[in-house]
């Protein structure tokens, strides 16, 4: 008996150098060491030798089963080394190549005016007020001191739509309402900003989409002297300490009096360039004091109330700034001119 399991021994250990994957293994597991191997069989005949020679078969079959299983494991565990070696070379990663970068989000340079418009304003202490986009004609003008049929209409031209008596909004001048109608008859200091949409022939200065900064304050004993000190304070801290700036009369049905004012080219200094169409100076919006039909449109007493309002375009300031010659620039999309900002 102790031949025979010399001979188990030898022809497993023969067996399992040829083994060269996991299920070749797992095969040879049963059979040299499943129930039915030769090994096994042997164990349940030890009872029927005697009993001088059954420890020492005992203990040799022991010996065998522990060398199988040990050289089982060894085989087993070296298997799965040269398997992870291989796959380590051959499915090498290089950590160290820089990976693809994501491209970055920007602000949009309408929003980068915008906030740089709205920063100032904030600044003097005027607070933001959100006013629809899509109004009723009497916001757009007739609470406005513009009666239907009145032709300063035509200074807007208007966007209607299928609905009657809506039309979107061409100016953020009726915000002025809605806040005035809102907190009358408390003080204001409000700034209004949106888009507002125009039917227009597009052109490198016109655009049928635009952003606009609405301004209005309104209060006791407020005068045309409150009016020039904030647009030229706001020229100020948006444009630098010696900017300087100017008022000429004008006219808007909503304002009397009314005015347009210019800022100092910054391009030229005034000197007089293309941009400036060599006048030295920069139209940048109107303003005036509010009209007393309006205030009281509001729910202000004009007896008691005064106040000044004041309009202007944020993509020009942008435009002047950067000296951007087509405004339809800001809406085309093209990101070669996006990500110049
Ligand atoms: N709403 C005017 C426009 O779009 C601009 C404007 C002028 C606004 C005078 C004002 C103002 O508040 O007082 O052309």
């Amino acid at each position: 008996m102790l031949s025979e399991l010399d001979q188990i021994l030898q022809k497993a250990l023969q067996e399992l150098e040829t083994a060269k994957d996991e299920s070749s293994l797992e095969s040879w597991r049963i059979a040299h060491l499943g129930r039915s191997a030769s090994l096994m069989l042997l164990f349940d005949q030890l009872g029927k030798i005697n009993k001088e020679e059954r420890p020492v078969v005992g203990r040799r079959a022991n010996e065998v089963k522990q060398t199988l299983e040990a050289a089982f494991t060894k085989r087993i565990e070296s298997l799965r080394q040269s398997t992870l070696q291989r796959s380590l070379q051959t499915e090498r990663l290089d950590v160290t190549l820089p990976g693809r970068s994501l491209p970055l989000g920007r602000l949009h340079p309408a929003t980068i005016s915008m906030r740089a418009v709205i920063r100032a304003f904030g600044d003097m202490g005027f607070q933001v007020y959100r006013s629809p986009e899509a109004e009723t004609d009497d916001y757009n003008f007739g609470l406005l001191n513009m009666p239907p049929h009145h032709p300063a209409r035509d200074m807007w031209d208007t966007f209607y739509t299928s609905m009657p008596n809506v039309s979107l909004r061409p100016h953020t001048s009726p915000g002025q309402i809605h806040v005035m109608r809102q907190y009358a008859t408390e003080p204001i200091r409000a700034i209004l900003p949106g888009v507002c949409y125009r039917y227009e022939q597009i052109s490198t200065r016109k655009e049928t989409q635009f952003n606009q900064l609405e301004v209005l304050a309104v209060g006791k004993n407020i005068t045309l002297a409150d009016l020039k000190g904030t647009v030229s304070d706001f020229a100020r801290r948006l444009l630098g300490q010696n900017i300087r700036t100017r008022f000429r009369a004008s006219h808007f049905p909503f304002t009397e009096p009314s005015a347009e004012y210019d800022f100092e080219c910054l391009l030229c200094q005034g000197k007089g360039c293309s941009v400036c169409a060599y006048t030295g100076w920069l139209e940048i919006g109107g303003c005036g004091m509010v009209h007393p039909i309006v205030l009281q449109n509001g729910g202000y007493d004009p007896g008691k109330f005064s106040g000044f309002a004041a309009g202007l375009g944020t993509e020009r300031i942008m435009m002047l700034k950067h000296r951007i010659e087509d405004i339809r620039n800001f809406w085309a999309n093209d990101m070669r001119f996006l990500e110049q900002f």
